[in-house]
């Protein structure tokens, strides 16, 4: 692509979400091409009020990152731009909406229909994580689904690389409650594993229609995270129970790792290096 974008070279249409220091809206591209991008605006103002340049910079780099040799998981970043206000980035416009939006709708996934998912979101992570990224707020708003049905991980605002020292890792709270891992609550750290926490969680939600740990206030959500107090609410076949078991441990030295979780037992009709059968939509 030649010379920088503007605004101008865009139709804005709807707002497609609403993050903490940013908007993303539905945008088509002037001219011949029509296409439809989503482009997220983040005001200049507004991320220097609010301390947030430093989120906004690991995003454009973690997603130039994830970029070469691409992925279908990881939402694609055509380019950046700004102007007096605002930066701009535009992005693949994924238009099956979110994860928690389809979970919300149907409420209990069945049992193949979330294996697919989340063998794609499997595939997806060990993908990121292999290029040194942990996302640190995977979660079902986080995920979106393209016409097909096929996962799309975007928002990598609170994402780090790994590569960091552990000290420049230390993070103060940057997920969301629900699907933040405990040693992030109790020791501040942040590794590969704490993403893995939240596949977890998201596995869980997927067949129960609700996270597994969620309390009145985000204070009583963490003491249910570091005290492992959640509850089976519908009976679940016994391998997705068995896996998230597995993934809910506290200790991340022992929760399973990506290469445990691709060969466990609920993944076994699974084939991980069949890539065009694994990420076939779910509709298809
Ligand atoms: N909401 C947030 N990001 C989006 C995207 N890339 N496509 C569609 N909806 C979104």
């Amino acid at each position: 692509m030649g010379s920088k974008r503007t605004p101008q070279d865009y139709i804005f249409r709807e707002k497609l979400g609403q993050g903490s220091y940013s908007t993303v809206f539905r945008a088509v591209e002037r001219g011949e091409s029509g296409r439809n991008y989503a482009i997220k605006v983040c005001s200049k103002k507004h991320i220097i009020r609010e301390r947030k340049v430093k989120y906004v910079t690991i995003e454009k780099d973690t997603l130039n990152s994830l970029a070469c040799g691409g992925h279908p998981g990881i939402v694609r970043l055509f380019c950046t731009f700004h102007d007096a206000d605002n930066l701009y980035f535009v992005l693949e416009y994924v238009s099956g909406g979110e994860l928690l939006g389809l979970v919300q709708r149907v409420g209990q996934l069945s049992e193949e229909w979330a294996r697919q998912l989340m063998a794609q979101l499997v595939d997806t992570v060990d993908y990121m994580h292999s290029k040194g990224v942990i996302h640190r707020d995977l979660k079902p708003e986080n995920v979106l689904l393209s016409q097909e049905g096929r996962v799309v991980i975007t928002d990598f605002g609170a994402a780090c690389k790994a590569e960091k020292s552990v000290d420049e890792r230390t993070a103060s709270f940057v997920g969301t409650a629900e699907y933040v891992s405990p040693e992030l609550l109790l020791h501040s750290q942040c590794s590969f594993s704490s993403d893995v926490w939240a596949l977890g969680c998201i596995l869980f939600q997927l067949m129960q229609g609700t996270p597994p740990f969620r309390g009145e206030t985000e204070l009583q959500t963490f003491e249910k995270i570091v005290s492992l107090d959640y509850k089976w609410r519908t009976p679940a076949p016994p391998a997705v129970v068995s896996l998230v078991q597995r993934i809910l441990v506290l200790n991340p030295q022992e929760r399973a790792t990506i290469a445990q979780i691709k060969a466990h037992q609920w993944f076994q009709s699974i084939d991980w290096n069949n890539k065009e059968k694994l990420w076939r939509g779910v509709w298809q």
